[in-house]
């Protein structure tokens, strides 16, 4: 299982330690999420905070955007050569067209599915993209409560990768704990974002990343 631990749960008046202390830990990815206070309830940051935690991370930047405008985001985005930028499916008119957007830049695509959006809304674009984000809460926050739904969501999931692309990956997003990770890796998952499990564990972070490895 690839760990992406989310810097949402980190201390943003120590941000640049907050970022060492997951790449010291060994994450695969440091997982970056943009709230715009319109497709979400939430506002979180933009470019020049991104800089700073690319600065500070040795680990390649997963991007997850929740925002309108998805196209102006990427452009934002982009000269900070993240790994991937995800971008939510319920958000995006020419959802086709900014998949190639994003891979025209030099980046992996990658799509975001709400709680309540099936599997089959991205059957055609399976293809085209790297990986795909199901979230298991609804975007906002951390720290809330895991969908057990999301299991039987990747199950369906990873049948369609299996058929249109076997190399896309599948990542869960939201509640995960040491509890529920053995439960994602049997429905096909290979990536799990964790934001305040990895942020807020009483023995610490590089503890927390080893033990949902
Ligand atoms: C929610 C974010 C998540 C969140 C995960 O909208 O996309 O990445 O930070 O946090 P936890 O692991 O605390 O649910
Ligand atoms: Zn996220």
């Amino acid at each position: 299982m690839l760990i992406a631990p989310s810097i949402l749960s980190a201390d943003f008046g120590h941000l640049s330690r907050d970022v060492e202390a997951i790449c010291d830990g060994d994450c695969d990815f440091v997982h970056v999420d943009v709230m715009d206070g319109h497709f979400v309830p939430n506002l979180t940051i933009g470019p020049v905070v991104v800089d700073a935690v690319a600065k500070a991370s040795t680990k390649p930047l997963d991007i997850h955007l929740m925002v309108e405008n998805n196209s102006f985001f990427v452009d934002l985005f982009a000269p900070l050569r993240p790994e991937f930028i995800s971008f939510h499916i319920e958000e995006e008119k020419h959802p086709h067209r900014l998949v190639q957007k994003i891979r025209s830049l030099g980046i992996r695509p990658a799509v975001t599915l709400n709680p309540h959006t099936p599997p089959q809304a991205v059957e055609y674009l399976l293809a085209d993209v790297d990986m795909v984000l199901l979230m298991s809460v609804n975007p906002g926050f951390g720290g809330q409560k895991f969908i057990p739904s999301v299991l039987q969501r990747a199950t369906e999931l990873k049948k369609l990768i299996n058929k249109y692309n076997p190399n896309c990956l599948i990542e869960v997003d939201g509640g995960v704990n040491d509890q529920n990770i053995q439960s994602l890796k049997d429905a096909g998952v290979d990536v799990v974002v964790a934001g305040s499990y990895v942020y807020k564990h009483p023995v610490g972070i590089s503890h927390a990343i080893a033990s949902l490895k």
